[in-house]
């Protein structure tokens, strides 16, 4: 007779994966979960970082649920497509991430499932041409960076991007670093609306990386996950447009989940520069290596349905407006926040979903005890997490932890 499944001390077989040790939960994940299961009805969930409107829900865009009517009515078939999803949805795409770098034929790009998708790539794709490269990753960062990073056997070195105290970027040493680097160096940037601190560069701080990324040789990695939630569509991306000016090769991880509301549909694309055709077919030829032995190809749902919006001036506009409102919700709110105490002025002048609150792990851990209000223990919070019925009660339990 056979073992009952709970016994899991004998049968035939292989033990080997009860050599597997614990492993640490990721904080984000955790914090997600611990929000979802508390049932109080005052609950504020700053923790997440999803789009949320004035009534705090996470819509789906119009234009997006028009194109997936269209959608549904015209796709015949949904036989395999290839390693490089929707060929159509990379080339509609490709104006409004490269702008007037559109037709540069060094350049090309292809969908992947997200962003994340995009970085794992990249980075792959790094260690695939130099193994010995190492990343320059400015802290703090988007804590998925770092195993994404170390999963592709590339070494991080670390710097420190963002004062907590005086809320900017230590611009100075970001520069010295990069002034220190070695040529082949990688050195990873957000685009725009840095997450977690909504510290981003200005133009003349990105003309300043530019030159020194170009004069030492350095590769930059541009993590593009927000575009459009920051300044506007093309203001969001004048960085990259600077390095794509000076820099023979650009690497760029590209996000529609959080432009377009598509986040559990995973949109995003890769783009590679190199300086020349040539290398970056053959470059786009080892990501497709690579994606194959990963996921093979990217989901096509999402991406067929955002290649129907752009493909349709009048969709496009509209998913452009819409964005536009919440490029709109998030400043406004910033600035509700801004105003509220001379100690969080500071988020008036960032960008973007995230900001972090100069709190303690302590002070984090009593705002969720006693006010329901969950956020990272970094003090990370999302601005746009909270309805607007709530921001009265959010500023008013900060300004309250946070003391005289
Ligand atoms: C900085 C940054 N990069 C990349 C991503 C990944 O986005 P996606 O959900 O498209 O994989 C995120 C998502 O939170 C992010 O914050």
């Amino acid at each position: 007779m056979l073992d009952s499944p709970t016994n899991t001390t004998s049968g035939g077989g292989a033990q080997l994966l009860e050599k597997l040790g614990p492993i640490e939960s990721d904080s984000l994940l955790a914090l997600i979960a611990a929000a979802n299961a508390d049932t109080r009805p005052t609950k504020i969930d700053v923790g997440v970082g999803v789009y949320r409107d004035g009534e705090g829900r996470t819509p789906i865009l119009r234009a997006l649920k028009a194109a997936e009517l269209r959608l549904w009515e015209t796709q015949e078939t949904k036989s395999y497509l290839g390693g490089k999803g929707d060929v159509r949805f990379a080339e509609l795409l490709r104006p409004w991430v490269l702008g007037h770098h559109a037709g540069d034929d060094r350049i090309m790009g292809l969908q992947t499932p997200g962003g994340c998708g995009a970085l794992s790539l990249a980075f792959k794709l790094i260690a695939a041409a130099n193994p010995g490269a190492r990343v320059l990753v400015g802290t703090p960062t988007w804590p998925n960076h770092i195993p994404v990073i170390e999963t592709a056997g590339l070494e991080i070195v670390r710097y420190g991007f963002y004062d907590r105290d005086s809320h900017r970027i230590r611009f100075d040493e970001m520069l010295t670093m990069l002034d220190g680097a070695r040529a082949g160096d990688v050195v990873l940037l957000h685009g725009c609306c840095h997450n977690p601190t909504g510290a981003d560069l200005d133009i003349d701080q990105w003309r300043d990386v530019t030159r020194v990324v170009a004069q030492r040789g350095l590769l930059p990695m541009v993590d593009l996950a927000y575009q459009g939630l920051g300044r506007g569509w093309h203001e969001d991306a004048e960085g990259i447009r600077l390095l794509l000016d000076a820099c023979d090769e650009v690497i760029i991880a590209h996000s529609n989940d959080k432009n377009f509301g598509v986040y559990r549909d995973r949109v995003g694309s890769l783009w590679v520069k190199t300086a020349r055709a040539a290398t970056t077919k053959l470059a786009m030829d080892h990501v497709s290596q690579i994606a194959r032995a990963m996921w093979s190809m990217p989901p096509d749902h999402g991406a067929a349905a955002i290649r129907l919006v752009l493909e349709d001036e009048a969709l496009a506009a509209d998913w452009q407006a819409e964005l536009g409102e919440m490029r709109d919700r998030v400043n406004r709110v910033r600035s509700r926040i801004a105003e509220a105490d001379p100690r969080l002025a500071y988020i008036g002048q960032q960008y973007g979903m995230f900001s972090m609150l100069p709190l303690e792990v302590s002070q984090v851990r009593a705002l969720r005890d006693s006010d329901a209000i969950y956020m990272a223990d970094s003090g990370r919070f999302n601005v746009l997490g909270m309805a607007d019925r709530d921001i009265d009660r959010f500023i008013a339990a900060i300004v309250s932890v946070l003391g005289d």
